[in-house]
């Protein structure tokens, strides 16, 4: 009882101050099938680049460019995967997890996106499965982790509406393929960055310049093509299946810079602008947010586009989209403070049309990435937020993860980062009611980490890249995790600090 009082009066006077304080942390265990899991994804981990019949990517393609990547490398041979599943898998097993997040690549199932199949591509993730499952591991698997096919990419990509068609018959093929060993699909990862960063500013594959109107045109093709592969599941495999299926999207945590008014309202559009653009058509009323809408249009229209650079759902694809998605797939990492800012009327950019300016508080720890801080208050506001907004549904963090440069084993900001991030999940949970029912750690090993190559680490397990072999050694904060996980939480005989570093 005084604990308790003693912790409220912390929490009050944190809040008072208006400080960043990491509040106690909650001694308490998540429900009893809470999912347990590490992420991949395909391009990031599998080398193989092309094996056994495997079509190009567009990320085999834009990184023939050095210069678009940090450190000049590819994702050729990455952590070789394609051939050293087992030593992930066995990595995955000393960890304890119940589930195993990765992604299957499009072309190397599908060399040419759609048409004729590759059939040891298919075989490839029948072992890997084969192997998940002997190790007691169940699969969760994402359909489309950013490494469209290049053939598709060529037609268009995602700028093309067949792009709906083209992804259906992906989907079709590994729900018949894979479907009776896989319960949780996850159909897109993070469409904002394929969006905004793949074809609107232009810094990842496919690399098309586009940010106030392509931007907002692959985000809408995004959408149909995921209700279209969610529906396909609904209607034909789920039946017999007995699967869910759902879509992944990233959200920051925005925070009010100050207590005015136009602060808090600049916090909440950006949220709005992040978060609201894919989740309130799937999960919401079927409609972009409305300030997106209004903020959008009336730039458009004294810009002289008509119609909106925003598209608009017809009311067939309300119905297709509105309901989409068995639960909400969350990758949060990070946070920021915002105020108002409203940008030049002349600038056609995703970013201006949100007349927002964001920064960090430099009192936050930083990482081995620019845009990521510690702000373990953002993970519980953020499931607070989409609880609120989107009739509390079935969340999974997808990802949560913190990266270095150095690659050290005993990693203890790292561990930091998990202790904190997931104490806020139970807090969400336990206090707040927040229905999370699983989460994963971003990600399993050092991997190819986009445009900042193998120079940002958000392994809990590190690759010894110097070596052919590639082997995979467990870090301090993947024993923590193990620990975390055997324990099904937090517990005050075992606080989690005991665990050998190395
Ligand atoms: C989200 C992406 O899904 C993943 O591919 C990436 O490596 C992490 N964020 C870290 O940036």
């Amino acid at each position: 009882m005084a604990m308790k009082f003693a912790y409220w009066l912390l929490v009050i006077a944190g809040a008072a101050a208006g400080v960043y304080v990491d509040e106690p942390l909650l001694y308490d265990t998540f429900p009893p099938d809470f999912i347990w899991a590490a992420a991949t994804s395909a391009h990031q981990i599998e080398g193989g680049w092309d094996a056994d019949g495997k079509g190009l990517n567009i990320w085999d393609v834009y990184t023939t460019n050095s210069s678009v990547v940090l450190d000049g490398s590819t994702g050729q041979t990455a952590c070789n995967s394609y051939y050293f599943y087992q030593k992930d898998v066995n990595a995955l097993q000393s960890l304890g997890v119940s589930h195993y997040r990765f992604s299957i690549s499009w072309a190397r199932v599908l060399p040419n996106g759609i048409g004729e199949v590759n059939q040891p591509g298919v075989d490839y993730y029948k072992r890997l499965i084969a192997a998940l499952k002997a190790a007691n591991i169940e699969p969760m698997v994402t359909l489309y982790h950013w490494d469209l096919p290049q053939a598709l990419e060529d037609m268009g990509g995602w700028l093309n509406p067949s792009i709906a068609d083209w992804f259906e018959e992906y989907a079709r093929l590994c729900y018949t393929e894979f479907g009776n060993d896989v319960k949780i699909w996850i159909t897109i990862n993070e469409p904002w960055v394929v969006a905004y960063q793949g074809y609107g500013s232009g810094i990842n594959a496919p690399g098309k310049y586009g940010p106030g109107t392509y931007t907002y045109q692959s985000g809408h093709n995004l959408i149909l093509a995921h209700a279209r592969a969610y529906r396909l599941y609904e209607s034909e495999f789920k039946p017999t299946q007995q699967g869910k299926a759902g879509i992944t999207l990233n959200i920051n945590w925005y925070d009010p810079k100050d207590n005015q008014t136009s602060s808090q309202e600049a916090a909440e559009r950006a949220m709005q602008f992040l978060g609201g653009w894919f989740a309130n058509p799937i999960f919401g009323d079927g409609g972009y947010p409305a300030v997106m809408r209004q903020k959008v249009d009336e730039k458009s229209a004294a810009q002289g586009y008509n119609p909106s650079r925003l598209p608009v759902f017809t009311a067939e694809e309300k119905l297709l989209v509105q309901g989409s998605s068995d639960f909400f797939g969350l990758n949060y990492y990070t946070g920021s403070l915002t105020i108002e800012k409203i940008q030049d009327i002349s600038i056609v950019d995703y970013g201006a049309d949100q007349d927002i300016e964001a920064s960090y508080d430099p009192a936050w720890y930083g990482s081995g990435s620019g845009w990521l801080k510690i702000t373990p208050f953002g993970m519980r506001n953020t499931l607070k937020w989409i609880r609120d907004r989107f009739n509390n549904p079935d969340i999974i963090v997808t990802e949560n993860g913190f990266s270095d440069n150095a690659g050290n084993l005993d990693d203890l900001m790292r561990v930091y980062y998990y202790k904190h991030n997931i104490n806020n999940v139970l807090k969400a949970i336990k206090t707040d009611g927040v229905k999370v029912i699983g989460y994963a750690a971003w990600s399993l090993m050092d991997n190819y980490e986009w445009g900042s190559g193998y120079t940002q680490k958000f392994g809990i397990f590190s690759v010894d890249f110097a070596t052919a072999d590639l082997n995979r050694t467990v870090k301090a904060s993947g024993r923590y995790y193990a620990q975390l996980i055997r324990d099904n939480g937090f517990t005050v005989d075992q606080p989690c600090n005991n665990y050998p570093i190395y």
